[in-house]
């Protein structure tokens, strides 16, 4: 991926002043920026020809972070996206080639409401899909407790879990329909640390094929902030389908703006996107 002369260093002095808590690392990064050669961009995109490959290609990713650090951090999300990744590893661990037993993981969000009972919940659905296939720990795997009803609380309670982790390795995220990622929303500021958001409209009516209808989708979440999910030492974006090729596209090549969320990683120095032809076509 290119960019035009000069934008890297420019968005982000553009962009500071309605993103106070970056400016420490908005410098250190304009630094950088300014020493790379001009029309150059450190974000890696790997396209893959359909879902399936998508997800054999990242789960090579996070299997290598596994290999290369066995007591590896691995950042996690839920949804489609990550299904066929977690199929990809579960295989992979079948097949002796991956080690969970010293791995810890955070997860980005929680319903708030859902507790782990309940199939509709995060917790749930990282159990059903990834742990319980897996040698990984119980107690090292860590989600937003979503039937804390307080939410400062709950909040606090998960910034203290994800600061007791040390640097996540690899944080894996999916693509919002509206830019999300986690459940940060499009909103006039980046949001720094966990934090209890209110689902907007296009994300309930994007999340409701996983519930019995519309009204049963949870009006608020637990989720990791921009700035948490920015210190992950590598960050994993993966995207498929046509759906997601607009976004995609101004996530990562527009301007960075808390509008849309995901246009923060163009913050980050080490983002890998792997993609498939369809989330790409617009490249
Ligand atoms: C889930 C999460 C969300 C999803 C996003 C895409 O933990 O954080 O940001 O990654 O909503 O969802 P899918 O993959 O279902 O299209």
């Amino acid at each position: 991926m290119r960019r035009g002369p000069q934008t890297v260093a420019s968005r982000f002095a553009e962009r500071m002043e309605q993103t106070p808590y970056l400016k420490h690392a908005a410098k250190k990064k304009a630094g950088q920026a300014a020493k790379r050669t001009e029309g150059e961009n450190d974000m890696r995109i790997i396209r893959c020809r359909n879902y399936e490959d998508m997800g054999k290609k990242a789960a090579n990713l996070i299997g290598a972070t596994v290999i290369r650090k066995p007591d590896c951090v691995l950042g996690l999300a839920t949804g489609s996206t990550p299904l066929g990744i977690y199929a990809s590893l579960i295989e992979r661990y079948q097949d002796k080639d991956l080690d969970f037993s010293a791995v810890k993981s955070v997860n980005l969000d929680e319903y708030k409401g859902l507790g782990e009972d309940n199939p509709q919940s995060y917790r749930y659905y990282m159990k059903e899909n990834f742990f319980r296939h897996i040698n990984i720990r119980p107690e090292n795997t860590h989600l937003p407790d979503g039937l804390e009803p307080d939410s400062a609380k709950a909040c606090a309670d998960y910034d203290a879990v994800i600061a007791s982790m040390g640097q996540v390795d690899l944080q894996l995220l999916g693509l919002g329909h509206d830019g999300h990622i986690g459940f940060n929303e499009p909103n006039q500021y980046f949001d720094k640390e966990t934090h209890c958001v209110d689902l907007a409209p296009m994300t309930i009516e994007a999340n409701k094929r996983f519930f019995a209808s519309a009204d049963e989708v949870p009006r608020q979440a637990y989720t990791m902030g921009i700035a948490a999910i920015l210190r992950a030492r590598c960050v994993l974006l993966a995207v498929s389908g046509r759906d997601k090729a607009k976004i995609l596209k101004e996530a990562l090549t527009g301007p960075i703006t808390p509008e849309v969320p995901a246009s923060a990683l163009q913050f980050h120095p080490n983002v890998v996107v792997v993609a498939d032809e369809d989330a790409l076509s617009l490249f």
